[in-house]
């Protein structure tokens, strides 16, 4: 099992397939997508992927999230999804999306052996959800995640950027969602990044004043187990959904973290703040897993034990389209 100095352990992959995306959210990409015309044409491929994959999970790696960029802006996304599905020792594969092509995609990814499915939406408003996005797609992506839950997906997550004057009046919407369906409501305090410090100084939200909301409407905390990552999570009696709740700028926020990102380029991201990332790629070369095992397992103790946020620090990440969040 990978472990660092610090004695966590990872189980937990997120690899980014592309740093593309087609929306522009005001926080991440406002412009759209700038990621250079390398960007693209650099993508691990699907050989790449599947050694990649194969040698986490010869290390104790379990589940693997899929993100981006726009994960789903791959052709081959359900091919992967069914990869990694397939590869020995990984017993859950999630999808992080903005869920534009769900309706038309959810399907094929569920046949491929999706377990888990993660959408963005940071207003339940249409014309909000326009000013945000850039895209006015709210009512497809609501229908594509009722489809999600049609086919019987378990595990199911709405993720929500909080955000002062876009959607901090918004909660009892977002509890509505959660009222009658399955689906867990993220709520995620924004991140600074290299690219956002205007937007960041003008929208951050604590999550603070959530929780005090959720506590007096009779929300309940769960006590959480080590290996359960950093939500804290509610639980309502007369509420189908759950909520968890992501406040990165709180204390101790880092103790618990059980994941490693790699982006579409094949760089190593120990943090998704780290000032630097090593590239693995040269150790995908061949179908022997022992070069990129022992990568891994010396890169695994540079891993610094925490972001460094609260100096206003985001290291080497302008925005989140460059790894996934
Ligand atoms: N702060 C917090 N969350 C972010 N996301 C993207 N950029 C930021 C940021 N700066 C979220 C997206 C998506 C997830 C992958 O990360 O909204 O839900
Ligand atoms: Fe795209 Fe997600 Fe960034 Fe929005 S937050 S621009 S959907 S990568």
């Amino acid at each position: 099992m990978l472990s660092d100095a610090f004695d966590r352990r990872f189980s937990y992959l997120r690899l980014s397939v592309t740093e593309v995306c087609n929306f522009r959210c005001d926080y991440c990409l406002p412009e759209g997508t700038d990621c250079g015309p390398e960007s693209r044409a650099d993508d691990l491929t699907l050989p790449e992927i599947r050694r990649l994959v194969a040698g986490f999970a010869s290390l104790g790696m379990r589940k693997i999230r899929l993100t981006g960029g726009e994960p789903s802006l791959r052709r081959d996304l359900t091919d992967i999804i069914a990869l990694c599905k397939s590869t020995p020792g990984i017993d859950t594969v999630a999808v992080t999306t903005n869920g534009y092509r769900l309706p038309k995609d959810i399907d094929a990814w569920h046949r491929a052996g999706l377990d888990a499915l993660n959408v963005s939406i940071d207003s339940l408003d249409h014309a909000r959800f326009q000013m945000i996005t850039g895209h006015d797609s709210l009512q497809t992506i609501l229908r594509g995640l009722d489809r999600a839950a049609e086919l019987g997906m378990a595990r199911i997550k709405v993720n929500s950027v909080l955000m002062k004057h876009y959607n901090e009046d918004s909660l009892d919407d977002f509890l509505e969602l959660v009222r009658h369906r399955p689906f867990t409501l993220r709520l995620i305090e924004l991140m600074q990044t290299g690219d956002n410090d205007a937007f960041f100084q003008r929208h951050h939200l604590s999550g603070d004043a959530v929780i005090q909301r959720l506590n007096q409407e009779g929300w309940q905390e769960r006590l959480r187990e080590r290996s359960a990552g950093p939500a804290r999570e509610f639980w309502h009696p007369d509420y189908v959904g759950g909520i968890g709740v992501i406040m990165p700028y709180s204390k101790d926020f880092c103790a618990s973290c059980n994941r490693l990102r790699v982006s579409s380029h094949g760089e190593l991201f120990l943090c998704l703040f780290a000032d630097q990332h090593q590239s693995l790629r040269h150790c995908l070369q061949t179908d022997d897993p022992e070069p990129l095992r022992v990568f891994l397992q010396t890169a695994i103790q540079g891993k610094a034990y925490s972001h460094h946020l609260h100096q206003q620090n985001p290291g080497a990440t302008r925005h989140l389209a460059m790894i996934g969040g």
